[in-house]
């Protein structure tokens, strides 16, 4: 019998105990197969990107995980074709590396995503939870979204309108089969991006600072993607795998949406169009007394952000776990605001 995968192989965190099973998918039928294999015999089946948004429990997964490792990036115009054509659709399987279509999309000039530089995980994860930074969110550039829909057991394509898409919201993660698992399992985002050398509109005030614009100004887009992973790298917010406060699944919860008069005195304020207003997780982090570095423990804060929870090299999955709730319940007791997870918990809860 060969040694089970261990789960923490396959995460930023380095936590998680073994899979019972463990399937490396490299084509779009294989996925299927394998998934479809897994529900056909009422098996949990877990779905793998980069394994940089999971915490899996000590005890590993009872079931079948899925790793997600297709390739291909097919745009339909040639690299360098003049720009006056106005835009590219770029088809990306789900298993590509982000970050390596991002330079990709910088070094063709293809524009609408230099803002996402540096953000571990593959594509198929990023309309999940429509991951987002430094002013772009990846609804604004994906076109559609071919998903296997578990329950109709069929291949769907979604237009972005159809995508439920929101901060750090979509219908992939709305409807879901298991706390861990979504209904429909995504083969191929199709972007669609405009061509030339200047960024989008730089709209983040720290991000437009450090590149010397005004906010809404453009900066070419190869200064922007170095901007950003500059920024990142400076909050442990790329991965090093000699740095500690990288072992993480970045931002561990969502920046809360409260009512205006729930924002505490001094905490950033960012208005929404429904009337809501987004307060910062980091600052309330902070100012609950969890400041950067917290926590003697094999589990503690980033020493780059608070926002970071970070396995310092010897953590358990249920040391990061108790550092969390002791974290939530902090900023509750202080604030009053209930802070929620980002990541997706696999056999564990906070
Ligand atoms: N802050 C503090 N203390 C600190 C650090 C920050 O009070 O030690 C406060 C400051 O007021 C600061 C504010 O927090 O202005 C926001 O901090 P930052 O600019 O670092 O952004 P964030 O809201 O903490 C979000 C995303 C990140 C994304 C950055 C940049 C979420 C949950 N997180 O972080 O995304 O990289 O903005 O756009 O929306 C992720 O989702 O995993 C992630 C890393």
């Amino acid at each position: 019998m060969p040694e089970p995968e261990r789960l923490r192989d396959h995460t930023t965190l380095r936590l998680g105990g073994p899979a019972r099973r463990f399937v490396t998918a490299t084509t779009e039928e294989e996925v299927v197969a394998a998934v479809r294999a897994g529900d056909e015999a009422g098996e949990p089946v877990l779905v793998l990107g980069g394994g940089s948004n999971l915490v899996v429990a000590d005890e590993g997964f009872p079931g079948t995980v899925v790793e997600v490792a297709t390739r291909g990036v097919r745009a339909d115009v040639e690299d360098g074709a003049d720009p006056g054509c106005g835009g590219v659709l770029v088809r990306v399987a789900a298993g590509e590396t982000w970050d390596d279509l991002v330079a990709r999309a910088v070094v063709s000039g293809w524009v609408g995503v230099e803002a996402l530089s540096g953000i571990p995980g593959s594509v198929g994860a990023t309309p999940v939870q429509n991951v987002g930074a430094y002013g772009q969110e990846v609804s604004q550039t994906i076109a559609t979204v071919r998903v296997w829909d578990r329950v109709l057991k069929g291949v769907r394509t979604f237009a972005a309108a159809d995508c439920g898409f929101g901060y750090r919201h979509s219908r992939f993660k709305a409807d879901r089969l298991d706390p861990w698992g979504g209904r429909h399992v995504v083969l191929e985002v199709t972007f669609q991006l405009r061509q030339g050398d200047l960024g989008a509109p730089v709209e983040y005030a720290e991000l437009a600072r450090t590149l010397g614009v005004e906010q809404g100004e453009r900066a070419a887009a190869a200064d922007v993607r170095a901007a950003v992973l500059g920024l990142r790298a400076g909050k442990g917010m790329v991965l090093d795998e000699g740095d500690h406060d990288t072992w993480s699944a970045g931002s561990f919860f969502t920046n809360p949406l409260v009512d205006p008069a729930e924002v505490p005195e001094g905490a950033p304020a960012w208005p929404q169009p429904d009337g809501r207003v987004k307060t910062s997780a980091a600052w309330l982090i902070d100012h609950a007394g969890f400041a950067k570095g917290y926590g003697d423990g094999p589990a503690g804060l980033s020493t780059k952000h608070p926002l970071a929870l970070t396995n310092r090299g010897s953590a358990t999955t249920a040391d990061l776990l108790a550092l969390a709730r002791e974290v939530r319940d902090g900023v509750q007791e202080k604030f009053g605001i209930r802070l929620v997870n980002e990541p997706v918990l696999v056999g564990c809860e906070l």
